[in-house]
């Protein structure tokens, strides 16, 4: 068999997926139920029973999941099988309090394996590429996922793991990789790093990146696809969901993320009501598992906003490019800021680096906000100026030095006093 070739899945009729999705969210809502007793008594309070759900449309009546339910049940309470079936615990990398710990079966392993494949032919691997994963090995699954994947590929995987940007760079020029996997902010970290040592970015054997674990806005993408002069693809995922490979961008058309529908069924819903919205309005993105063994989630609220679109390069539907997640949201003055509206601002500014932390301080009774980016002063003032124009809010502008992140980077520092 072609391990390249399109499985029929991805390009099979409407009526087939939407028929298969039903009799897996059927298997799972059950699963779920059967195993799970906290699953069991939310259903029961909310007065549904798996057998409730007849059509796609019905899911809307079953309770959401959250991260605190995950985190309540710490660390395995969650899991619907016994633990002589779960082969792999991963968590997930909560900046407060537990983190979330989510568990496979071995078949789960084997569908993770399987969609981080298909992501990774779909992102523009070819036969006899070398991948160099600089995603971070252990609890976080970015590593362990693309590692399995480009491995089921048959592409050659470099297990680098995150940090020791030198040697990153040493064996990307000795090693002549094809791909890389990263987080955007690490890959700039690299970026910056050849220059220092005198390698020009646009030189490398790179060809591709698979770029995801945070938000990274279009310009982000320009501004790297013109640095390294490769392809830089949109990678999803969350731990809790299964890990990386839930969607990915595909090569060809470039316009959002296509979402693994055969494995996981998305919704969006109004943050605010929980109401489901119709398809296309933006909002946050719900998942429910269709075939997870251990770790079954249902309608589990991932905090992303974004919106459905129609499918173009597959037959699954698509999500608009994850622009920031509700709880990255910052309130200044009244107006609603997301990082990324900050990110696409800054690079627009050719006087500055797309190193950037957001600081959110009192000022008085109010929230304040100061951008910390690296490059000329000019270029801050101008950039305080864009801010106030297109965001609409007042903020200062200081140049300093920003810490290079070697995972996901962290872009909003709080130093309100608690
Ligand atoms: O970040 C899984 C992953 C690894 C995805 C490698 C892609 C590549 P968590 O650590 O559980 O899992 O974090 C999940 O990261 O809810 C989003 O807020 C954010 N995120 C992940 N991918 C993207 C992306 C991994 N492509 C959380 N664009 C998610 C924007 C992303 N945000």
């Amino acid at each position: 068999m072609d391990r390249f070739a399109l499985e029929p899945i991805e390009k099979a009729p409407h009526d087939e997926l939407r028929r298969l999705q039903l009799g897996r969210l059927q298997w799972s809502l059950k699963h779920a139920y059967d195993n799970v007793p906290h699953y069991r008594r939310k259903f029961d309070a909310a007065g549904v029973k798996p057998q409730d759900c007849r059509t796609l449309e019905d899911l809307k009546r079953f309770p959401f999941t959250t991260k605190a339910d995950l985190r309540e049940s710490y660390p395995f309470g969650m899991f619907a099988v016994p633990m002589d079936r779960i082969v792999r615990i991963h968590a997930s990398s909560g900046t407060t309090g537990k983190p979330a710990v989510v568990g496979y079966t071995a078949r789960d392993i084997d569908s993770w394996t399987h969609l981080m494949a298909r992501s990774i032919r779909a992102a523009g691997a070819r036969s006899g590429d070398k991948v160099h994963v600089a995603y971070g090995y252990g609890l976080f699954t970015g590593g362990l996922g693309a590692h399995y994947g480009a491995e089921r590929l048959g592409l050659a995987v470099i297990p680098l793991g995150g940090g020791m940007t030198e040697r990153q760079v040493q064996l990307i020029t000795d090693f002549e990789p094809d791909i890389i996997m990263v987080t955007p902010s690490y890959m700039l970290a690299i970026a910056d790093e050849m220059h220092r040592q005198g390698i020009d970015p646009r030189g490398t054997s790179l060809r591709l990146g698979i770029f995801g674990a945070e938000p990274w806005t279009n310009e982000m993408r320009r501004s790297i696809e013109e640095r390294l002069a490769i392809d830089a693809i949109d990678l999803y995922g969350l731990s809790e969901v299964i890990g990386p490979g839930v969607a990915q961008e595909c090569i060809e058309t470039k316009d959002g993320l296509t979402i693994w529908e055969d494995h996981f069924y998305p919704e969006v819903i109004d943050p605010q009501s929980g109401a489901l919205l119709p398809e296309g309005e933006k909002g946050e993105l719900v998942f429910t598992s269709l075939t997870k063994e251990a770790l079954p989630v249902i309608r589990y609220r991932t905090r992303d906003l974004t919106r459905l679109l129609p499918p173009t390069a597959r037959a699954m539907r698509r999500m608009e490019k994850i622009t920031g997640r509700s709880d990255d949201m910052l309130i200044i003055r009244g107006v609603n800021v997301f990082p990324s509206q900050i990110e696409e601002l800054i690079l627009k500014h050719p006087g500055l680096a797309p190193h950037y932390v957001l600081e959110l301080s009192k000022d008085g009774p109010l929230d304040h906000l100061t951008v910390v980016v690296e490059g000329s002063s000019d270029a801050a003032s101008a950039l305080a100026h864009a801010i106030k124009a297109y965001v609409g809010i007042t903020v200062d502008v200081r140049i300093g030095t920003i810490e290079r992140s070697i995972g996901k980077a962290k872009r909003v520092i709080d130093k309100r006093p608690k």
